[in-house]
């Protein structure tokens, strides 16, 4: 992005040259002193817009770090879907990324314990696509309603507005499908050393399709080329204090210094007609795919080569969205996935008005004609000029047809059932934590898990409450809440 700077001289933002733009016009007085002027345009405009310079933070993912590159397709997958950026090997597409934590605000240390967000915007030559993934291969929730909860319960608590460890536990007792996502946020992975060691996942299920209409569901991985690395607890603590943006100053220097990160991303797929020999319901994020039954198939590179130059322009007036397709990828079932479609460009418009598309962080880099969507606040486009701003226009026929480019059948996918509030929990929801805990973690990853959440648990103020933490990890496996409850009373005791 270019800065411009077209004259040797400071003028006002309307372009007037300025005799000075660090003193404001004032009235001499003779004791000393002088009166400024409400006709000093200049001092006005200074402190006005300073106390304009903020937007609304995001929601969630407030705090976070942005970087430019390239993904490159490394192998063939035309059987699965038409994309044009996911076909031709050695084709390259520009990406813009925006790795965050998700609960504190953006002035918060990067190193504490959380889930980071992972969201890459691919400017492809079909209009923009853009991923917007988690570190961890799960979520906390199937069920869109509960999203707020979740978050609020990780955030302020409403009278202390402190983090508040009885408020956390008494949302994930009470939604203990959560489990899961728990045991991932708590292991060595809910600290990452570096953001260049961190995996992504969709966690949904997506559609890649073809042009003929055939699709296959897929999961997409991203896995950091330089493997997964994690600080201990100790050390996200120390550098949380010591050094508050650790992890963004970690990436920010080594794009820099031309050590660029790389990820290699790759897909686990379905076919629609082998959906039921699926041993978990696909569309529910709490739970993965597993790798013996759906081994990935990799598609190609991520490389982040280039720092934003302004963090503001191209990485706050980002907006990322799950709804930013291309043709050959769809959305699911997915309830989640559901919601969120309608949830970022709401959120967008909210932080960023009505026409965040123009911004040129958010831009297409194909042209855009959607003439029946204009005005608002802050159109800085052309506006379409007198072409109809109505459908089917005999009067002024502007000779497009719909979706020009676009080619594609659309894919059958048959979905039925009755209307239902379905949030029951079931042993199914412990089987993989269980497996997680059984086959994945070492022996020493199991004894840094317990350290780790038996003193976050260990700040609960109430008894009753700290018994249902551990009989939700006793469900797990018995032995794991046990000796989560040894631990925690230790800690209690002292
Ligand atoms: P696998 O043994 O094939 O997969 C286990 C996966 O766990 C690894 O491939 C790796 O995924 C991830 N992993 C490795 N070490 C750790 C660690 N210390 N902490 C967290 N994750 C780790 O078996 P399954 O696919 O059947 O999965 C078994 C369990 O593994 C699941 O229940 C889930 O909890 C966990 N898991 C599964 C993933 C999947 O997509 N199937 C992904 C990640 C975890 P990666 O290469 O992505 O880091
Ligand atoms: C950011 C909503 C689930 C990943 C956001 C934002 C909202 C939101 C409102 C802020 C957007 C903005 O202001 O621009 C939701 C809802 C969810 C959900 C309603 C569930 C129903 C998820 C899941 C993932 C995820 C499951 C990952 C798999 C992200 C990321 C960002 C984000 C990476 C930051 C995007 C950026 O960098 O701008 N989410 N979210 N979210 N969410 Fe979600």
């Amino acid at each position: 992005m270019i800065v411009a700077r077209p004259h040797n001289f400071y003028t006002l933002a309307e372009g007037k040259p300025l005799p000075s733009n660090d003193s404001s016009v004032q009235v001499r007085i003779k004791q000393g002193g002088g009166l400024v002027l409400l006709q000093d345009t200049q001092l006005i405009e200074t402190l006005a817009h300073f106390f304009r310079e903020r937007i609304p933070e995001r929601v969630v993912h407030a705090k976070a770090i942005g970087a430019r590159g390239y993904f490159q397709v490394t192998h063939d997958i035309s059987d699965l879907t038409d994309a044009d950026f996911l076909n031709g090997i050695g084709k390259k597409t520009e990406v813009l990324a925006r790795i965050s934590t998700v609960g504190p605000e953006a002035g918060s240390a990067d190193t504490i314990r959380d889930f980071h967000g992972f969201a890459i915007k691919f400017k492809t030559a079909e209009g923009n696509n853009d991923w917007v993934f988690n570190n961890q291969p799960v979520f906390f929730v199937r069920d869109p309603i509960k999203f707020p909860s979740l978050n609020r319960s990780h955030k302020r608590h409403p009278a202390t507005h402190s983090t508040d460890a009885d408020m956390f536990w008494d949302f994930h007792v009470g939604s203990p499908e959560s489990v899961h996502a728990l045991m991932f946020l708590f292991s060595e992975r809910g600290t990452p050393a570096s953001l260049r060691n961190i995996n992504a996942y969709s966690g949904h299920t997506y559609k890649f399709t073809k042009k003929d209409g055939s699709f296959h569901y897929v999961r997409i991985h991203v896995h950091a080329d330089a493997g997964v690395k994690n600080l201990t607890n100790d050390e996200a603590v120390r550098l949380a204090g010591t050094s508050p943006d650790h992890l963004t100053l970690d990436m920010f220097n080594a794009i820099e210094e031309g050590n660029y990160p790389s990820y290699t991303v790759s897909v686990q797929t379905i076919h629609p007609a082998d959906v039921a020999l699926c041993p978990v319901n696909m569309f529910d994020m709490t739970k993965v795919l597993p790798h013996a039954r759906y081994p990935l198939r990799p598609v190609g590179k991520l490389v982040f080569n280039r720092n934003p130059i302004n963090y503001f322009s191209e990485i706050e007036q980002a907006a990322f969205s799950p709804s930013t397709m291309v043709p050959g990828i769809e959305p699911s079932a997915d309830p989640m996935l559901q919601a969120r479609m309608f949830a970022y460009p709401d959120a967008a418009r909210y932080r960023l008005g009505v026409n965040y598309q123009m911004l040129p962080t958010n831009a297409a880099k194909v042209p855009v004609y959607i003439p029946t969507e204009r005005d608002g606040f802050m159109n800085f486009g052309a506006n379409y000029g007198a072409d109809p701003n109505y459908v089917n226009s005999s009067v002024h026929p502007t000779g497009f047809h719909d979706a020009a480019r676009w080619g594609y059948k659309p894919t059958e996918e048959v979905l039925s059932g009755s209307v239902v509030f379905t949030s029951e929990i079931t042993d199914e929801d412990f089987t993989q934590p269980r497996a997680l805990w059984t086959n994945v973690l070492s022996k020493e990853e199991q004894e840094t898990f317990v350290k780790n959440i038996s003193g976050d648990i260990a700040a609960v103020k109430r008894d009753w409450l700290r018994e249902k933490v551990f009989d939700l990890f006793r469900r797990v496996n018995g032995s794991l809440g046990d000796r989560i409850e040894e631990a925690v009373n230790k800690i209690v005791k002292v």
